[in-house]
């Protein structure tokens, strides 16, 4: 984490943000407007790259809730990063139907080819890993999604080496 990451993420939030977050709570009644958190959150995390424990707080206080509840979310949902992740994060789903067809042979390859141990992150600050729960495929496994929006199924060792290389050489200009 670099000194400005923290910085930024320590600093007040910006009127930006802040209308932002008055537009998502007007969807709401008044009573409801608790019901914004995770677009809130979201809003945070597209802006600094995850949502800090100060952030948190600073949505806790906007929507009126206990910090803790704010928190509660956060960790419940893989989506929110809590730290700082790499430009590409790559969840592998290790629930039980997964396990038991090569999730856990997706991870430990992925773990070898990066050079990381899963929750790490790679020194040219590109990749994380990370484990998931179900995500709702389980007859795909192993499956694995990237950057909490692309689904990828069936990912064999050959084909794990292919995304890898490909977002590397897409970020790196280097053709794989
Ligand atoms: Fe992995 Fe369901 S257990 S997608």
């Amino acid at each position: 984490m670099n000194s400005d990451t923290l910085k930024h993420a320590s600093a007040p939030l910006s009127q930006e943000m802040l209308d932002k977050f008055a537009r998502e709570v007007a969807k709401y009644p008044p009573a409801g407007k608790d019901s914004a958190v995770m677009a809130c959150l979201a809003f945070i995390q597209q802006e600094e790259g995850f949502v800090s424990l100060q952030r948190e707080r600073d949505v806790a206080e906007y929507l009126s809730m206990a910090p803790i509840a704010v928190h509660e979310v956060t960790t419940f949902y893989n989506m929110y990063n809590q730290h700082p992740v790499g430009k590409y994060k790559l969840n592998v789903c290790t629930n039980l139907p997964c396990l038991l067809r090569d999730g856990a042979k997706a991870l430990a390859h992925l773990e070898k080819k990066l050079g990381i141990v899963m929750g790490g992150t790679t020194a040219d600050g590109f990749f994380t890993l990370q484990q998931s729960e179900c995500l709702g495929a389980c007859a795909d496994s192993p499956v694995m999604l990237v950057n909490d929006r692309t689904m990828c199924s069936f990912m064999s060792n050959e084909k794990l080496d292919q995304l890898i290389d490909g977002l590397r050489g897409a970020t790196t200009g280097e053709a794989s």
